[in-house]
Parts: C-alpha cells; structure tokens; sequence
C-alpha cells in the first residue's frame, strides 16, 4: 500500500479498517512511513519542547490507575511554592523552552485566583512563551478566569471515551460525561486543548481505542497525548500488564494520519517503556518532548507509574543530549512557542 493511498484510507477508514491497523503488526512499519510523511509536510522536521513542571503530586482524586492517587498513603506529598514553579520557569527560559507547562494532582490549596496570580506573572515576564496548564477538571468559570489571566492550553486527557470503561478505570464521583464537559468548555474559551489516552489501560478494548479516535475526530483537539499504561506497585491495578510498544506506536501513527496538524507528544511513558521509546515515537509521527524542569529533589515523587524516566533537560548538558538524539534521528529541536499549525 503506497503512503498516500494509507493517508486517504486512514482519515476516512470505517472502523472495521481503523481495527486493523490498530492490531497488525505487519501495519506498524507503513503506518509509521506514512505518518513521517505526513508530519514532514506539516512541521518539517521540527520538533517543539515544552517544559513541564510538576507543581503538586497531592490529588483529590482516586484514579485506580494512578500512583499519585488521594488511597496511596505511602507517596511522600509535595507541592511548589510559587517562587519555585516561577525559578523552574526562568531556568527553562534559559535554556531554550518557549512554552511552560504547569502539571499536578487536583490540588484544592491551588486555587484558581492562585494560579491566576503564577499564570499572570509568567505571562507578564514572558509574553512570547505559551503557558500550558494540566490540572484537571474546573468549572467553566475557572477556565474562563485562567484564560485570562494569561493562559493559552490546557491538557485534560479523557483517559477512554467510552462510558463503561470510565466507570472501570475511575471511581463514580468521576465521569466521563463531566471529563467531556470540560474539553468543550476548554475549546469553547478559546485555549488550545488536548485531550488522549492510555494504550492498553486495564479492560481497554480495541473497540475502546476506536471509540477513542471517534470521540477526538469529534473534539478535533490541538494536542493528542497518548502513552502506554504502566503499572505501579500501590494501585488497584498493580498486576495489570503494560500497554504494547508497538500498538502504541501504531496509534501514534494512525492520529497523525488522521490529524495532520495535531501536536502529538512522544511521552514520559512511551520513554519510559523502552529506551528508544521517544525516538520511535517521533518516528512513527509523534512532534512534542515535554522534557521534566521540576526541581530535581521532587522528580522521584511524582510517580504515576513505576521506574518514570528523567529527562534531565533542565540542565544545558541534558537538553544537550536529547538535542543530539533527536537530530540523530533525523529530526531538530527548535526553540518556539510551538504553536498548532492550522
Ligand atoms: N500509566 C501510564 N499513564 C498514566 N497516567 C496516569 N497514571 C498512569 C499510569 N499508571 C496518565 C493519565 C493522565 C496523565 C497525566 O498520565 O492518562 O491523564
């Protein structure tokens, strides 16, 4: 099958089509040269690095899936002062980063008028960087008031598009339904949003994954994170396998076919489940490394999964070397806001 025919087939493919490919390993090399192409015609060889900053690993939430869970008593709880999310913010400055992402756990000491006040003073100090937030699901007045103060994107994974399998993964104060909400409240106010999923979350089926694709065609988000489901010794689902390389690398594949212009993350996790994970997944289409600049000391405690990658890009010589690795393979980091090209 040629890449173009692939392309065609892919964006318009009926689910019978989309399940193939999901599942056949013969899919995961064409499938990786077609999406290659197809993220060259659109960002080139380019690849944008967003600074994450973990702000808190303390959540109101009990995800069953997520080590950082409020029923893990044996996480040692953290949170940045302000002056150090804003540190984190200069050093990556320093280095290159143009966009800062700030990521924790529904934090409730984290209030919406305090974010407002760090999202403003980062806007202020550096009006040309974007300001990603990821801190869960807020009313619509919420977004509205962060949007304003300065914010530009905003991560909310829905984690699986279909109801019953939310209801698996989730305890029942957290629905699918409300998950939803928030994307269309996001989008709705004007922030570039992302949504996604993991791959291979316990009682996933491919059914699921084409369900999942189908709902973001329907959200048509900016950013589509996925990355491998990776157990954790004190979560519900300890003894749950791990989520596949290679399915991961095919989904990956499949959303920049269907999405040309996503930005599409190769993850922490997808690194995290094999040493060449990031590189194979900007391979197979993915355009975004979201290098870790939270103080070095908190690293180890923002643990939703075991064994969690450092990308160590907070100093010159770790972004030195992802620098290398990505040109190695073929691509170029570049020092950019990164915006979604439409
Ligand atoms: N394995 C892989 N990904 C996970 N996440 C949470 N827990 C895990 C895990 N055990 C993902 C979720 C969440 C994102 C921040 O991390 O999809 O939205």
């Amino acid at each position: 099958m040629t890449e173009t025919r692939l392309l065609q087939q892919t964006k318009n493919a009926p689910d019978e089509v989309l399940r193939t490919l999901i599942t056949s390993s013969d899919a995961t090399r064409p499938l990786a040269k077609a999406a290659d192409e197809v993220r060259r015609a659109v960002y080139g060889t380019d690849v944008y690095i967003r600074a994450l900053i973990e702000i808190s690993n303390i959540c109101k939430n009990d995800c069953y899936y997520c080590g950082i869970r409020c029923a893990n008593r044996e996480v040692e709880r953290y949170r940045l002062t302000k002056e150090q999310i804003l540190s984190c913010c200069e050093q990556a400055y320093h280095l290159g980063f143009r966009t800062f992402v700030m990521q924790g756990g529904e934090d409730p000491f984290f209030t919406t008028p305090m974010m407002c006040d760090i999202v403003s003073e980062i806007r202020e100090t550096y009006p040309e960087c974007a300001i990603t937030l990821s801190l869960g699901e807020k009313s619509k007045e919420e977004y509205k008031a962060l949007y304003e103060a300065g914010a530009n994107r905003y991560l909310l994974r829905h984690e699986t598009a279909n109801a019953g399998h939310y209801g698996k993964l989730h305890p029942e104060n957290l629905t699918l339904e409300n998950r939803k909400r928030c994307l269309y409240d996001l989008k709705d106010i004007g922030f570039q949003v992302g949504a996604g999923f993991m791959v291979g979350s316990p009682f996933q089926t491919t059914e699921n994954l084409v369900e999942d694709l189908r709902f973001l065609q329907e959200l048509d988000p900016d950013m589509i994170g996925i990355g491998p489901f990776l157990p954790h010794h004190e979560i519900p689902f300890a003894s749950y396998p791990k989520g596949d390389l290679e399915t991961t690398l095919r989904l990956l594949s499949v959303l920049r076919l269907m999405f040309p212009h996503a930005l599409l993350p190769a993850t922490t996790a997808l690194g995290t489940l094999h040493p060449q994970g990031r590189v194979l997944g900007l391979k197979a289409g993915a355009n975004v490394v979201m290098p870790n600049v939270s103080p070095m000391e908190k690293r180890k405690l923002y643990a939703l999964y075991e064994n969690k990658i450092g990308t160590d890009a907070e100093s010159a010589e770790g972004l030195a070397l992802l620098k290398a690795e990505v040109s190695e393979a073929g691509y170029r980091i570049v020092e950019e806001a990164g915006h979604v090209k439409r």
